[in-house]
């Protein structure tokens, strides 16, 4: 959500912190801000500005502020409008006091109230600014008991206030008093320490840190630090001191480089033939005794053999790649799959029933909702004296040090590399591929195929890198000059059945997400229920037809919406058939099972080129973020 990077040591900090900034604004673009302490006047000096940060860096052009210790903040707003009173940090009365925050916290009002009634009056509308200046008071009290102005005495005084605070949040604090300390906390936001020589830098994610050193210690939950050029102090909720050994950035983790594209997401559309290249290097590996091929995921996979049913819980597009999941799972490999949608499961969750399987689904680690749907499982399973009702738990993620990493010890890490624009694609892509495993791998365990079906699966997967390069190749430049007829539109309808239906889902979030435009996604059959009132010349519908099963079905409904003077886009091969489209975005013929890793490219392709189109921000979307860190 919210972006933090903070950082005390030897050399000048606001370089750094908009470096930092930079690499983090994809988690929130509706302002920002950064606070310094000044070290020739120690006082802190802070600058912010409304939308993109390089409102920001405009500000500071002339600006030279000395000092090695401080914050920044790239914001994505949740109280307050997306105003520049609303930008972070926040001071406390005396501004000595600053802080960022990534989160929500839950009872600011109450807080906010008592404040007020001893004479505090606020400057924005957000839940953070209380922090400051329930820091200030805390820090008042402590003055009575003689404790020294140093970054001891500011880590106990935020670590009174964290304790009256309700919700999630991640927080960096600097206190002019203190002018080399800095303390930062976490509870269910992630954060980062990134170790370098004499100096550390703090961040909600690994990109901020990258540029500064590849020696990272990920905070765990509920954890405090006072970070200062000589060392870091880690204690956990119990006030414990936390020794534990640093860890090294991955290089793909490192990596943010746009080449030669004009946008990070087509970029990243690109990137696929090579994510497929290296998700198949990974996990399909070649028993050399027999000369076949097994999915080999990095954990034991034994206690698969007794689940009986499987959920998955996962938001946005991760949700459509797990209803895919659920299809493959259920019709290939023969095991009961239900897909949830994080933000219900939490709240109304199934009953609990024997043997399931729960996978959890997050390209980004740190889906709030999807952290604490996993996490509530967890508890309710675990709370069941009946070895039947344990968790029994799988990840997918691309985020491998990320808070799901933390949470559940068996990780499919779906090595997508870092994917930087907002919309996502290539880990979509890499989430499939990882269902795809799966579903092979139960296959075998349950003897729900032949080894013939699940060879020629696991071939027609071997094949993808090339095909998905033709298909880029095909589909660029028509989908471009597809996007400039289509530029315009008001209302767009998506069409797919079984396998593809989630496809369908997918392709109108991307052209939604990107481009503003309305568009839904519905299985082709039930169009007639209901969306068809909506069709007429002005809404062209996008149907997903793949040889088998639901072909000759889906034709017929995309018959229905001709009679209805819609303009009919095909997602399909070129057989009979599929000349009802009056324009037909040619996909290679294939095995059905493997037809969603082909269809989602010209779809990724047309939205992209319709947003580019439409000149907007595609990496950035208006109101969106790369991960959602907030219930
Ligand atoms: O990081 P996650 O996969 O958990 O994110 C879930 C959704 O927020 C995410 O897929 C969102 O829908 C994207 N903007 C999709 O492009």
């Amino acid at each position: 959500m919210c972006g933090i990077v903070a950082v005390t040591g030897y050399k000048k900090a606001l370089p750094i912190l908009i470096n930092g900034l930079e690499k983090l604004e994809y988690r929130g673009y509706d302002s920002s801000g950064i606070a310094i302490i000044n070290s020739e006047t120690n006082s802190i000096t802070c600058n912010k500005a409304e939308g993109k940060l390089k409102n920001l860096i405009s500000n500071l052009n002339d600006q030279n502020i000395p000092g090695t210790v401080g914050i920044g903040h790239t914001r994505w707003a949740t109280h307050g409008k997306p105003e520049l009173k609303n930008a972070h940090p926040h001071t406390d009365s005396a501004g000595t006091i600053a802080v960022v925050q990534n989160g929500i916290i839950e009872n600011f009002q109450d807080l906010k109230n008592k404040l007020e009634k001893e004479g505090i009056s606020f400057n924005s509308d957000t839940d953070t600014e209380v922090i400051p200046h329930l820091i200030e008071r805390e820090l008042n009290t402590l003055s009575k008991l003689n404790l020294e102005n140093n970054g001891s005495t500011l880590l106990v005084a935020v670590r009174n206030v964290i304790s009256d605070l309700e919700g999630s949040y991640a927080l960096a604090v600097l206190w002019a008093e203190a002018p080399t300390s800095l303390v930062v906390a976490r509870r269910q936001a992630p954060l980062i320490i990134g170790l370098g020589e004499g100096e550390f830098i703090c961040a909600s994610d690994t990109p901020a840190i990258a540029n500064f050193t590849n020696i990272i210690l990920p905070m765990e939950d509920e954890e405090i630090a006072l970070l200062t050029p000589l060392g870091i102090e880690i204690y956990d909720s119990n006030n414990e001191r936390q020794y534990r050994n640093p860890v090294s950035l991955k290089v793909s983790e490192q990596i943010m480089d746009k080449m030669n594209f004009k946008h990070y997401m087509l970029k990243e559309i690109y990137d696929q033939p090579g994510t497929a290249k290296n998700w198949l290097e990974n996990y399909l590996i070649k028993n050399l005794e027999n000369g076949q091929y097994q999915i080999k995921y990095p954990f034991d996979t034994k206690f698969l053999k007794s689940i009986e049913r499987i959920e998955i819980i996962a938001c946005g597009t991760s949700k459509h790649a797990a209803m895919v999941g659920s299809f493959l799972l259920e019709q290939f490999a023969g095991i009961p799959a239900n897909v949830f949608y994080a933000s219900e499961f939490r709240y109304s969750p199934p009953p609990l029933l024997p043997n399931t399987l729960t996978i959890g689904v997050t390209q980004s680690g740190e889906t709030a909702d999807t952290i604490a749907a996993l996490d509530m499982e967890i508890k309710r399973r675990s709370s069941i004296d009946d070895k039947k009702f344990k968790p029994n738990l799988i990840a997918i993620t691309n985020r491998k040090e990320s808070s799901i990493g933390r949470q559940i010890p068996n990780i499919i890490d779906i090595c997508a590399g870092i994917e930087v624009g907002v919309a996502a694609t290539k880990t979509f892509f890499a989430q499939l591929l990882s269902f795809y495993g799966l579903a092979i791998k139960f296959a075998h365990i349950k003897c729900s195929r032949s080894s013939n079906e699940i060879d020629k699966l696991i071939t027609e997967l071997l094949k993808l890198p090339p095909i998905i390069e033709d298909l880029l190749e095909k589909h660029n430049k028509s989908s471009e000059k597809l996007a400039h007829d289509f530029f315009n539109i008001k209302d767009v309808i998506f069409l797919g059945r079984g396998i593809n239906y989630p496809i369908a889902l997918e392709g109108a979030l991307k052209l939604k997400e990107i481009s503003y435009i309305h568009a839904a996604g519905y299985p082709a059959g039930e169009m007639k229920h209901g969306p068809i009132a909506l069709l007429d010349k002005k809404v062209p519908v996008i149907s997903i037809a793949s040889s088998g099963e639901v072909f000759d079905k889906v034709i017929s409904n995309a018959q229905e919406a001709k009679a209805r003077n819609s303009y009919l886009i095909g997602i399909a091969p070129e057989i009979n058939g599929t000349e009802i489209f009056d324009y037909l975005m040619q996909i290679p013929s294939s095995n059905e099972w493997i037809s969603p890793l082909l269809n989602i490219i010209p779809l990724q392709l047309l939205s992209y080129h319709i947003a580019a189109h439409r000149g907007l921000d595609v990496d950035q979307p208006r109101n969106l973020a790369k991960s959602v860190t907030v219930e």
